[in-house]
């Protein structure tokens, strides 16, 4: 047979492939999403996700040293909220003295390099678990959208370098921008949850904070899986609106919308490789039905592919040690 090209010759050993490989992970291409709890030297492993813990502020800032020892240089941070502090109006999420306050300004302190960014949304400190405040059954956007920037605000004066809207309000960047310009934190980025699906994915994120909706479903807020001219909408508006960083979520079932908005966008791209998408791999493995740790290199590098430019993922600590 003569043939003028052979693709193979490029896949012939590894030293080859690993010339001609396009895409490569790297320590700083993630963010490590941490759950914070009150209390001290606790830590406590989430059942739907092996391996994935709850921890008191204590340890949660040892866990950022040896992140960052690691070459990880992001965070972001999610915070249980006890059950008598939850109400309608989430009004928790910007007290002073909470827990994200408290964290923010201990990781800070701790590694102040570290790039801490903030969940925000009100479902943990909603006594409803929806991300806005609830009238007559509904999810009120402009209502919502004022509480929100109170809680950005109060992120950024506590020092996050970025506050992550998660919560899928319409105007809510706009009015965060224009909340931290008009308090002065011309320095706190936005990084927006811009194409957020109403997923089942996010099932054991929910068990991690107890922040399950009490009625309902949040499929009036988060979008439409079968929707993807709606991402780009979401996600220009977010950009126009004042977005340093729009976020696709989840990740693999939408590597089609990642791509999407990476040739849309002028901006970084994040994508959230999400709570049940770590669950199925630690299942599948604990099964015996799949190596783990090839999974884990597989799907980051298959987001990287897709267009992310960064990917939270609760994988981080293990992609990097495989990573070698
Ligand atoms: C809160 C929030 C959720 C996640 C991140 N921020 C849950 C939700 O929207 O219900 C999900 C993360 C994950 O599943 O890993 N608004």
């Amino acid at each position: 047979m003569y043939l003028q090209r052979r693709n193979r010759i490029l896949r012939r050993s590894a030293a080859i492939r690993s010339l001609v490989a396009e895409t490569i992970l790297r320590p700083a291409d993630f963010i490590a999403p941490l759950f914070i709890d009150e209390g001290e030297n606790i830590a406590t492993e989430i059942a739907s996700m092996q391996g994935y813990y709850r921890r008191s502020l204590d340890l949660t800032v040892k866990e950022v040293k040896e992140l960052w020892s690691m070459g990880i240089r992001s965070v972001l941070l999610f915070i249980k909220c006890k059950d008598e502090w939850k109400d309608n109006t989430g009004k928790e999420a910007w007290n002073p003295d909470g827990l994200m306050q408290r964290s923010i300004k201990a990781i800070k302190d701790a590694v102040p390099e570290m790039v801490v960014m903030t969940d925000v949304a009100l479902d943990p400190y909603s006594s409803y678990g929806h991300d806005g405040i609830v009238k007559e059954g509904e999810i009120v956007n402009d209502e919502t959208v004022e509480a929100l920037v109170k809680m950005s605000i109060s992120h950024a004066r506590s020092g996050a370098d970025f506050v992550a809207p998660s919560d899928m309000m319409d105007g809510r960047i706009g009015a965060i921008r224009s909340g931290l310009e008009e308090n002065g934190f011309t320095q706190t980025g936005i990084m927006s949850y811009s194409a957020k699906y109403a997923s089942c994915f996010y099932g054991p994120f929910r068990d991690a904070l107890d922040s399950a909706p009490g009625f309902g479903d949040k499929k009036t807020y988060q979008m439409d899986y079968a929707n993807r001219t709606e991402a780009i909408k979401e996600t220009l508006m977010d950009v126009e609106e004042g977005a340093d960083i729009v976020m696709v979520k989840p990740a693999m079932a939408y590597l089609d919308i990642i791509r999407e908005i990476k040739n849309t966008v002028d901006v970084p791209v994040s994508a959230y490789h999400v709570s049940g998408e770590y669950a199925m791999i630690k299942a599948a493995a604990k099964m015996g039905w799949l190596d783990e740790n090839k999974a884990v290199i597989e799907s980051l590098t298959s987001i990287k592919r897709a267009g992310a430019d960064l990917i939270a993922t609760y994988f981080a600590k293990d992609a990097v040690r495989l990573m070698g």
